[in-house]
């Protein structure tokens, strides 16, 4: 490990997010002196290569955080609340994959592209949106700044990597059983832990998390909520429905924005969108130019392609975008974070 640079702790290391994290603060050569991997009792004593070196994980505890300068949380809300008050009090910046903080006021709530000088408001815990929602602001933002925007309806076709490893593992189970003509019982999706469990493999589900009492889900109102807060537009008008695929990585959204300005085609929204930052255009139906999920797995980008104009409002239109949850939607918008505090000199 170097001699300089920061002390970083990265808690649910074993996870899929969490094993993103390792692999991505590797290849953007983040500077790191100190590497602490936690995870629960069940992961403690596994080892994870860095860096040509092997790092032994560890049981997540209070005195883990001790001398830590960053520490990127993805181990559930519970484990954030238990334990991001603890790594703050010893010191640490906190960049929060989970829900735990997102809509706390006291909280930043960041995507680099869009709102970035709101970490400079932050109080020691930096929340990362939501995957699904990361990717749409990303290519709303360019749109709303050069246009106005005043209203996004969103439907979502989600990948099972979102609900963590164990989904990816159902989903390849489900798969093989029904291939081979096996029984098999779902046991994780749609939501892990309650009672019922829907078969993913060869089907879509209509329920991403919880439901609320209005009838959305969570996963659907914190797109909602969380646009929102990234885009400083609390009068923005989002609805959004969230579906499950058995696409193992790389969400797909189909998204309907009405801008404010009258009169724009869509060569100009292209043209925006082709320029803008963390956004790749995909865009030409004469040669099926489209974004698709197994394309964008392993990349940083957000994609973006079949941007047509709604043939009854002229200030609507509708785009089809794409990006890897596991990347884009977490462990690289973290570290992408992570990165804009030390150019902001934000982390000492
Ligand atoms: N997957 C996504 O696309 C995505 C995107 C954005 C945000 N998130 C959020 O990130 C979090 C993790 O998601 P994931 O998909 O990586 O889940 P996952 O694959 O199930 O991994 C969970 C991680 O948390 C650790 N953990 C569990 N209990 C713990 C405890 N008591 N103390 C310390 N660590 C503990 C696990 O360690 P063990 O190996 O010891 O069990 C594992 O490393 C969730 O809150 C999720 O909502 C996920």
């Amino acid at each position: 490990m170097a001699t300089t640079g920061f002390h970083v702790a990265v808690v649910g290391a074993t996870g899929a997010v969490g094993q993103q994290m390792i692999r991505t603060l590797e290849e953007r050569n983040f500077p790191i002196r100190k590497l602490t991997l936690l995870s629960s009792s069940r992961s403690a004593g596994t080892v994870q290569k860095f860096r040509n070196e092997e790092v032994v994980v560890k049981e997540a505890k209070p005195e883990s955080f001790e001398n830590v300068d960053i520490a990127l949380f993805s181990a559930g809300g519970n484990i954030s609340k238990l334990f991001a008050p603890e790594a703050v009090k010893r010191g640490a910046i906190v960049i929060d994959n989970t829900s735990a903080y997102r809509m706390d006021p006291e909280v930043p709530l960041v995507v680099p592209e869009v709102n970035e000088e709101d970490l400079k408001l932050h109080n020691g815990i930096i929340a990362n949106p939501n995957c699904s929602t990361i990717q749409m602001v990303v290519a709303l933002e360019p749109i709303r700044q050069a246009f106005g925007l005043k209203k996004v309806i969103v439907s979502t076709y989600q990948a099972v990597s979102g609900a963590g490893a164990a989904a990816i593992e159902e989903l390849k189970n489900q798969t093989r059983s029904i291939i081979e003509n096996e029984g098999f019982k779902p046991k994780i999706l749609p939501v892990k832990g309650d009672e019922k469990h829907y078969q993913i493999a060869f089907n879509a589900v209509p329920q991403i998390d919880k439901f609320v009492e209005n009838g959305y889900t969570f996963e659907e109102m914190k797109m909602i909520n969380e646009t929102k807060k990234i885009m400083h537009m609390p009068d923005l008008k989002v609805a959004a429905t969230c579906v499950r695929l058995p696409v193992e990585t790389g969400h797909s959204e189909s998204v309907y924005l009405e801008i404010e300005k009258e009169g724009i085609d869509v060569e100009s929204i292209r043209t925006l969108l082709s320029s803008a930052d963390g956004i790749v255009l995909q865009d030409n139906p004469k040669e099926q130019l489209y974004p698709m999920p197994a394309h964008a797995v392993g990349k940083n980008d957000v994609f973006v392609g079949r941007i047509r104009k709604d043939l009854d409002e002229d200030k609507g239109f509708h785009m089809w975008v794409v990006s890897d949850n596991l990347l884009k939607g977490a462990a690289w918008n973290s570290v992408q974070i992570a990165e804009s505090l030390v150019k902001l000199e934000l982390v000492k």
